[in-house]
């Protein structure tokens, strides 16, 4: 891998894990990265500017208002040029700054400037990194599109041993490297995503829904972009915004999905079914608001199957679905692939804490209708997604397929 022609910045802030940023600019270099470094005030207590601005060949931004600088929007000018922006080591204030629009020096103003991806990586104590405040303020930038990495664990300069720890720069590096330069393996592909969860409605004020947040299914439809996919997003109601290269299709019932799904079906090569369709809808559901405490009995009829009709439909995209599954989910899951005659299904087990509904990490079982089985680590979404669709391209050609052709 090589980062030739990348623009980076390297933001280095205030903890004793700023001696591996020399590391991480040595290696970035080494890759052909061409990388500007600022430092915080606190940062400059741990590692002085000449270290970083020899090993870059550049001159290292630490005020504002540089005099050196001849361009007086220097911050402006740097946050249009750069690739991406890596803050590494980030403290737990340099993120509670970032999370909330905080300028008041010259990392914080290029954050707030910068329209290309963020990379977080923090370094802390373990009691700070589990804090409320650090959590809330860690899932803000997420929502944001922020890649906060998960620190490491094991001995931190506190004498204590916890997580907290600055991520190695090899996991940095691969981090940018997925976000600056992913393959274009999607390339040709058209993919059709579904995500969130339904809503069916009760009255016209009240529904029943679930608690799929769209995570899994958004970070599917960009990653299928990022690989160079034309993406259709179906979704039914969540908080995030969609990609903006994705048709997007919002959607609220599970008939609705149904329409939406089969209209953009044809000539779609890959089918991924993340949505978390309600299984039931209220046969009749009243057209006035239903008043009183009285006991109330709602007839419930099926949902179609979206999942089972798109694999009927024999449209010759290959087709994955999803199980939520809490006891024996490699054996559910498969009774649930074969039921469904679909090609590949991602299970997880959502009885575990932290992972699957509504979590930003998911563990999945892959399991396919040639007979593999295939247990993912925990991971962010993000690359989940990307591990799914590198794996419905390893099947797809191990079963001798080529885009929108099927051989079944
Ligand atoms: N699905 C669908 N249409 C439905 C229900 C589900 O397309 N009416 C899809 C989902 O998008 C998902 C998969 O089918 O890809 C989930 O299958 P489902 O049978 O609903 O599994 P669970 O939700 O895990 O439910 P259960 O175990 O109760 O069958």
């Amino acid at each position: 891998m090589r980062l030739d022609g990348r623009e980076l910045v390297l933001g280095v802030t205030g903890s004793i894990a700023a001696y591996k940023a020399v590391l991480l600019l040595r290696e970035l270099a080494r890759l052909g990265a061409t990388v500007t470094v600022c430092l915080t005030e606190h940062a400059r207590a741990f590692v002085g500017p000449l270290t970083f601005r020899t090993l870059s060949g550049r001159p290292v931004l630490t005020d504002l208002f540089d005099p050196q600088s001849d361009d007086a929007v220097e911050h402006i000018a740097l946050a249009e040029r750069a690739a991406a922006i890596v803050v590494a080591p980030a403290t737990a204030n340099l993120i509670a700054k970032a999370a909330h629009g905080v300028a008041d020096d010259f990392l914080t103003t290029l954050l707030l400037a910068a329209r290309c991806p963020v990379v977080i990586a923090p370094a802390m104590d373990g009691g700070m990194w589990e804090h409320p405040a650090v959590a809330a303020n860690v899932a803000a930038l997420r929502a944001r599109g922020v890649t906060v990495m998960e620190p490491d664990s094991g001995a931190l300069a506190s004498g204590l041993s916890g997580r907290g720890r600055l991520p190695e720069p090899e996991s940095i590096i691969a981090v940018l490297a997925s976000m600056l330069a992913p393959a274009q393996d999607l390339a040709g592909e058209k993919v059709v995503v579904t995500a969130g969860p339904t809503r069916e409605p009760i009255d016209p004020v009240r529904y029943i829904s679930n608690r799929s947040s769209g995570k899994m299914g958004y970070n599917l439809a960009a990653a299928a972009l990022r690989r160079g996919a034309e993406v259709t997003l179906v979704s039914g109601p969540t908080a995030l915004t969609p990609p903006a290269a994705a048709t997007f299709v919002p959607v609220q019932t599970a008939e609705e999905m149904r329409e939406a799904v089969l209209r953009h079906l044809a000539g779609a090569t890959i089918v991924i079914k993340a949505a978390a369709v309600a299984d039931y809808r209220v046969r009749r559901p009243s057209e006035i608001k239903i008043k009183g405490k009285r006991d109330l009995t709602l007839e419930l009829t099926p949902n179609p199957d979206i999942l089972a009709e798109v694999a009927a439909s024999r449209s010759g995209a290959f087709v994955v679905g999803f199980a939520a599954e809490t006891n024996d989910v490699a054996a559910n899951a498969r009774a649930k692939l074969e039921a469904k005659g679909i090609d590949l299904l991602v299970a997880n087990d959502v009885s575990q804490a932290g992972i699957g509904f509504d979590a930003d990490d998911n563990e999945v079982l892959l399991i396919d209708r040639w007979g593999g089985n295939r247990a993912l680590p925990r991971m962010a979404k993000s690359a989940v997604a990307d591990a799914i669709l590198g794996e419905i391209l390893t099947l797809r050609r191990a079963a001798g397929r080529t885009a929108g052709k099927a051989s079944r």
